[in-house]
């Protein structure tokens, strides 16, 4: 997507070939910084400190890790090494772990000799999978959009979505985002309203970020308004990211989306999840109990981090010192709250059995 009208993704090969490029997304929306990634110690430490975050771009960026650890020491040991390090970081988005998978199978076999080549050729391909992936699923998502812009006879179709599941969380385009910029291109009218999504506010930073940087009307809110406006007719539909889907269709994502599916059921509102193919772990049915839940530290409910009038960004207090937090950071939304997934090969029913008939030969994995 643009930033200032200049064509980005968020990783990139810097000119010297084999360092990566990526933004730092803690800055943001204050500054627009890149940082160049070196090391397999830079790549983890990236991910752990959300510099880099999303499911998708977390897979990417830690495919590109293994790359930069194989540089130093492409023996066995280093390649397990590295994908234990990058396994570490992070442990509820499965697209990590599906990248280090995929890298494995790629370069495990050969010689010592050709693994970086054939690292860095599979780090490409995955983000470009990832690109492609994700247009498709705008392309699929918009439809949906259309359908309800054309009973609305041009009156601006309402979506709600929660966290960052846009271009800056996965290689391009986003996943829940992808279908709002096409429409939006398209010449669809739409609004977004944005959920904060507290605690670290990747809703307020990131998502109104894009979403103004492409000029798509949006209006951000508390993380508590969605049912209100819900209830007031002012929602026609949802759209999430989702950080792992399980075989029954259980849906992983940023705190919070568990009480807005819960509220777009109450009120009739449809409920779409978008998602890449690689967000699927066929090993996990039961995602309320499977699901690894990242806890976070309780710094990130206790403080607030926001950028002054002079530009300059600060952490502030906004609880008792000592007080007791809890940072749950993501939750698990049932399947049968779930009105569609939204993938690259179409819009399925949240269930075993379309998960199974639309991706085969990863249903056969289990
Ligand atoms: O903790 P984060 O910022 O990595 O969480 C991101 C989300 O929950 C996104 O909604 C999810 O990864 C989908 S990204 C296309």
């Amino acid at each position: 997507m643009k930033v200032d009208g200049r064509h980005t993704r968020t990783l990139w090969l810097e000119p010297d070939g084999w360092a990566v490029g990526t933004i730092d997304q803690r800055q943001l929306p204050h500054r627009f910084v890149t940082v160049r990634l070196e090391t397999l110690a830079d790549a983890a430490e990236a991910i752990r400190s959300m510099l880099v975050r999303g499911a998708p771009l977390i897979g990417a960026t830690a495919a590109y890790g293994v790359c930069l650890a194989l540089r130093a020491d492409a023996s066995d040991r280093g390649l397990a090494t590295a994908c234990e390090t990058l396994a570490a970081t992070r442990p509820t988005a499965i697209n990590l772990r599906w990248a280090l998978g995929e890298m494995t199978a790629a370069v495990g076999r050969l010689p010592v000799e050709c693994r970086v080549a054939a690292a860095y050729a599979r780090a490409a391909a995955i983000a470009d999978e990832d690109v492609a992936i994700n247009a498709a699923i705008g392309r699929h998502g918009r439809a949906l959009i259309e359908d309800i812009a054309r009973r609305k006879g041009g009156a601006p179709v309402q979506i709600l979505t929660h966290c960052n599941a846009g271009w800056l969380a996965t290689v391009d385009w986003g996943t829940a985002t992808a279908p709002i910029y096409q429409a939006h291109d398209a010449g669809v009218p739409l609004h977004v309203w944005v959920d904060e999504t507290r605690p670290r506010n990747q809703g307020a930073s990131l998502t109104a970020w894009e979403l103004s940087q492409h000029g798509v009307p949006c209006t951000l809110i508390a993380d508590n308004t969605g049912g209100h406006l819900m209830q007031h007719g002012l929602v026609d539909l949802a759209i999430v990211g989702t950080d792992r889907v399980t075989a029954q269709g259980d849906v992983c994502n940023k705190i919070g989306t568990y009480l807005k599916a819960l509220a777009a059921h109450d009120n009739g509102v449809p409920f779409y999840v978008a998602l890449p193919s690689p967000t699927i772990d066929f090993a996990v049915v039961d995602g309320i109990r499977e699901i690894p839940i990242e806890e976070r530290g309780a710094e990130e409910v206790t403080l607030m981090t926001g950028a002054t009038a002079d530009g300059r960004i600060e952490t502030v207090r906004i609880a008792p010192a000592g007080v007791a937090a809890a940072n749950y950071g993501f939750d698990v939304t049932p399947a049968r709250l779930v009105t569609g997934l939204i993938t690259e090969r179409g819009v399925l029913p949240a269930t075993r059995e379309g998960l199974a008939a639309a991706f085969p030969e990863r249903a056969g994995l289990r």
